[in-house]
């Protein structure tokens, strides 16, 4: 690939401001001092340093973000805070998208990347990759529920896979109840309209797993980090 592409793609500014960087010399190829933007390089092979650093070619890029509530699934928008708005300058990039969506108000897992191949592996309805949310309940959840979403909800004429759902805890006083419920879609508003149609209401809303991967303990409301490569492999083995 071209050298200035390279530079591009790996951060360092537009085509037009890696070409200037390339211009003043900041740039080597296996060693040598290359002023030609149009150079190749093979970026899998090649030693290509800025300022002597040396710069490892990276084409996808995976991070894991947990959602806080009040930011939109999406990449822009005019009125709402995006999901991608909360990255750094220096980690954001054009090519990045959620994979699958997140209500508003929903919280937690929240897989950032460029690579649509893995993100239609996750999302595809055959794949039955499996979504773990936690959530507050208005109401007493019962052990008829759970019998009742094992066999498949009707959601608007639709019916839903078996999902399986977890009673946590029950505040008989409170009218409160904590859940747990794995899906294996990913249906629009699917938890709140399963929990509404056995005549309760998710008050609060997290996703905590996707395929074989779980959100991770420390990582804060609002952070993100890049996946490890054990990270990627789990979530890439149940997609
Ligand atoms: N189900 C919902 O109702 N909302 C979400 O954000 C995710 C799943």
């Amino acid at each position: 690939m071209r050298l200035d592409k390279f530079l591009a793609d790996m951060g360092y500014g537009s085509r037009k401001e890696v070409k200037q960087l390339i211009k003043k010399g900041l740039v080597t190829v296996n060693g040598q001092v290359i002023k030609s933007d149009k150079a190749q390089v093979l970026e899998t092979q090649d030693t290509v340093c800025f300022e002597g650093e040396p710069i490892v070619y990276q084409s996808q890029f995976y991070y894991l973000l947990n959602k806080p509530a009040g930011v939109i699934s999406a990449t822009v928008d005019s009125y709402e805070e995006t999901v991608l708005d909360l990255f750094s300058e220096e980690a954001f990039r054009e090519d990045l998208f959620p994979v699958g969506r997140l209500d508003k108000d929903t919280e937690g897992f929240l897989l950032i990347t460029n690579d649509g191949g893995l993100a239609h592996q996750l999302l595809s309805p055959k794949k039955h990759v499996e979504k773990e949310y936690y959530a507050q309940v208005e109401g007493i959840m019962t052990a008829e529920d759970q019998k009742t979403f094992a066999k498949g909800i009707k959601l608007d004429g639709e019916w839903t896979l078996p999902a399986e759902l977890q009673i946590l805890n029950v505040d008989e006083e409170e009218t409160r109840s904590e859940i747990k419920l794995i899906l294996h879609e990913g249906k629009f508003h699917q938890v709140k309209r399963m929990v509404q149609a056995v005549g309760k209401e998710v008050v609060y809303l997290k996703r905590i797993r996707m395929g074989g991967l779980s959100l991770p303990d420390d990582l804060a409301l609002g952070e993100y980090r890049e996946l490890t490569p054990e990270e990627l492999a789990k979530l890439q083995e149940r997609g």
